[in-house]
C-alpha cells in the first residue's frame, strides 16, 4: 500500500480541446501554477474487487475505472482499493481531477515499485486527466509535446519566482458539464474553436518568455486573455457552456478595480465559477481581504506555489 499527495494547478495558458485519437492528448500546449494549501491525498492497495472511495464515500467513477483498466493492461496491477480525499470542494472548477490523477499515479508507482520517472508519470496522469500531468510538477509547469508525446515539464521552481494565488469560492456546487464533455462540445460547435487552438501555441511561447523574464505585467495580460478566450469558446458552444455565476462577475470587476488602484493582480477562471487571483506574495493579504468583501463570496484561500505530486509516509 502507498499514499501520495498532490495539489491542483491553475492554468495560465489554458487547455480546452483534445487532439483526435483516444489517448487524451491535448490539441494545444498549456502552462500552469501548482498551488499549495489545496490538496488531494490518495491511498492505493491491492483488493479482490475494485473499490473507489472519494472523501470517505463509496463511488462509481467511470473516469477512474477506465484509467485503472488502462494501467492494469500496461502493468498488470489487478483490482485495487482506492481511497482519495480532497480538502476542498470536488468537481467545482478547482482542478480536483488534476490533483486526483496526479496523486493516484504517484501512489500506483510507489505501490507497485514501477520506477516511472517524472515524464512517464506525467504521461500517465495526462491519460487520466489532461491537466493532471501539470500537477506532477512543482511551481510553474508546461504540458507540451516532447519527442512525440504530451508530457509535463517544470519550468520554474517555487523559490525562483514565488507567486500567490487567492482562490475565491463563489459556490461549492458541482459543475453541470464535465471538462471532457465541454471540450468535445466546443470542438464540434463553437465557431471560434479553430482560432482558439491556433492562437494557443503563440500565447504559450509569449507566456514562457514572461516567466523566463519574471515579467508580471506580461504574465497577467496573457493569462487573462487566455482565460477570456477559453470562456468565449465555451459560451459560443451549443448548448452554451456558461460556468460563471453573478459572483464570478463581481470578482472580475473587483480584480480590475484593484489593478486600477495600483495593485499587481490578475484573474483566472476554469470550468467552474471560482475566481483565482494571481498576485505577488507581498500583495496577497490585501487582495484576499478585498475579495472576501465582494458580494456573494463564500470564502477565500490564500495559496503559494506548491510541490509536485509526491509520496507520503503511511500513518
Ligand atoms: C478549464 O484536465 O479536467 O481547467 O483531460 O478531460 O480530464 P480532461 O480535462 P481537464 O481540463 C482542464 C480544463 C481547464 C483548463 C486547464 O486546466 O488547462
Amino acid at each position: 500500500m502507498a499514499q501520495a499527495r498532490a495539489h491542483p494547478n491553475i492554468a495560465l495558458v489554458k487547455y480546452w480541446g483534445k487532439a483526435p485519437g483516444s489517448d487524451n492528448k491535448p490539441a494545444s500546449p498549456s502552462i500552469s501554477l501548482t498551488i499549495d494549501e489545496l490538496e488531494t491525498v490518495t491511498r492505493v492497495s491491492a483488493a479482490k474487487k475494485e473499490t473507489i472511495r472519494l472523501n470517505g464515500k463509496l463511488v462509481q467513477d467511470k473516469k477512474i475505472s477506465n484509467f485503472l483498466r488502462l494501467f492494469d493492461e500496461a502493468f498488470g496491477t489487478g483490482p485495487l482499493n482506492i481511497e482519495s480525499s480532497n480538502n476542498f470542494p470536488t468537481g467545482s472548477g478547482l482542478a480536483s481531477s488534476a490533483s486526483g490523477f496526479a496523486a493516484l499515479v504517484t501512489a500506483l508507482n510507489e505501490t507497485f515499485e514501477l520506477g516511472l520517472d517524472l515524464p512517464e508519470r506525467s504521461i500517465w496522469a495526462r491519460r487520466g486527466s489532461g491537466s493532471a500531468a501539470r500537477s506532477m510538477c512543482s511551481g510553474i509547469a508546461t504540458l507540451e509535446e516532447v519527442s512525440g508525446d504530451w508530457q509535463a515539464r517544470e519550468i520554474s521552481a517555487p523559490s525562483r519566482w514565488p507567486l500567490s494565488v487567492v482562490v475565491a469560492i463563489t459556490t461549492e456546487d458541482r459543475k453541470s458539464v464535465s471538462s471532457s464533455v465541454g471540450m468535445e462540445r466546443s470542438r464540434s460547435t463553437s465557431p471560434f474553436y479553430k482560432a482558439w487552438i491556433a492562437n494557443a501555441t503563440k500565447e504559450f511561447d509569449t507566456c514562457k518568455a514572461a516567466i523566463k523574464n519574471k515579467d508580471f505585467q506580461q504574465l497577467g495580460m496573457i493569462t487573462e486573455s487566455s482565460c477570456l478566450q477559453m470562456h468565449a469558446v465555451m459560451m459560443s458552444s451549443y448548448p452554451a457552456l456558461i460556468y460563471w455565476n453573478e459572483v464570478t462577475v463581481n470578482c472580475i470587476r473587483a480584480v480590475r478595480e484593484m489593478r486600477s488602484q495600483g495593485l499587481d493582480v490578475f484573474f483566472s477562471i476554469d470550468a467552474g465559477p471560482q475566481i483565482k487571483a494571481i498576485c505577488l506574495p507581498e500583495g496577497s493579504s490585501k487582495v484576499e481581504s478585498l475579495l472576501r468583501n465582494v458580494k456573494g463570496v463564500k470564502r477565500t484561500i490564500n495559496c503559494g506555489l506548491g510541490l509536485g505530486a509526491h509520496t507520503v509516509t503511511n500513518d
